[in-house]
């Protein structure tokens, strides 16, 4: 098989590559008009086999920005998958089809399988619990706009620590990028794995605190990364119900933060956060997800061998 990158996990890309990626993405927003045909007579194949709004939609606008072409689906139901074709051959077929493909899997390391079996670049658009790169980009970019360095912050990540894999991604890329400290704030049931605080531990000399108390740490953060609970990776409702309330951003809690913190958020929100916060300038969600669009600009690009 010949040499091709995928983007499976944050790793994949070394510091270099991911500021490239950040102050290229940077440079596709300020100057969108400069890229329109940069990906022209390229196509994207956008394998959705879990639900997604931003990271379908904004790889849509991506590759449709950089003058390529779409084909894929959203409902796995109306592929031959459906008749027991494995993913293995679904990834040849549509490599035969298509020149670079984005799969967001319900399966943890599917998107790695994936890779195995492909002769064209794959990304990772979220598997399971497990990784989901392409946040971690937007993240990056939305840090680095508003805050104009990724590095020494100090970043509270509150929510479901545990099955949320925007975090999982985001906190093995950020203790690359010398943060400052992290605050970990979730219920017990729902923290961080283990493995990924000792990995963190072991690599890195920066202070971790987990905690279970938000508003206790409110005025001490640059960066508040709120998270959903993420229902479908429970095993069962009653687990889900007794901790769905557990972190509800209201503008009384923020009320002690810093003038210049950032409250950011993958999206999408259930009840996390209230929708009065919404008009708090440090609320940048929704700046945050339209900013993903031009790092996955960037991805593709960089992926295809056009910039
Ligand atoms: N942040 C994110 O992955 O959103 P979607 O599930 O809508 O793609």
């Amino acid at each position: 098989m010949k040499n091709v990158r995928h983007l499976i996990e944050p790793k994949d890309l070394s510091n270099s590559e991911i500021m490239e990626l950040v102050n290229m993405g940077i440079q596709m927003e300020e100057n969108p008009q400069d890229y329109v045909n940069l990906c022209k007579g390229k196509i994207l194949g956008s394998l959705f086999f879990e639900p997604s709004t931003r990271t379908k939609f904004s790889f849509d606008s991506a590759m449709l920005r950089l003058g390529g072409n779409l084909m894929g689906f959203t409902d796995v139901n109306t592929t031959s998958a459906k008749k027991g074709e494995s993913l293995g051959d679904t990834i040849k077929i549509m490599g035969a089809y298509t020149d670079i493909i984005v799969m967001r899997h319900p399966k943890e390391g599917a998107p790695k399988l994936a890779s195995e079996y492909s002769t064209i670049p794959i990304i990772n658009g979220g598997d399971g619990g497990h990784q989901h790169p392409t946040q971690t980009l937007t993240d990056l970019i939305t840090i680095k706009k508003y805050k104009n360095t990724v590095s020494n912050h100090t970043i509270a990540l509150c929510g479901d620590l545990k099955f949320g894999r925007t975090v999982h991604s985001l906190i093995k890329t950020l203790a690359r990028f010398n943060t400052k400290k992290f605050y970990l704030i979730s219920p017990k049931e729902l923290s961080l794995p283990k493995s990924i605080v000792n990995e963190i531990k072991l690599n890195y000399d920066i202070e971790i605190e987990e905690t279970s108390e938000l508003e206790a740490v409110m005025d001490k953060i640059d960066i508040l990364y709120m998270t959903r609970i993420q229902k479908e990776r429970f095993f069962n409702e009653e687990d889900y119900i007794k901790l769905k309330n557990s972190y509800i951003l209201t503008n009384e809690k923020i009320e002690p933060a810093k003038k210049d913190m950032i409250i950011m958020h993958p999206l999408p929100r259930v009840n996390e956060i209230s929708k009065e916060v919404d008009d708090d300038k440090r609320a940048i969600y929704f700046e945050q997800a339209r900013l993903g669009v031009y790092v996955r600009m960037a991805l593709i690009a960089k992926l295809l061998g056009a910039i």
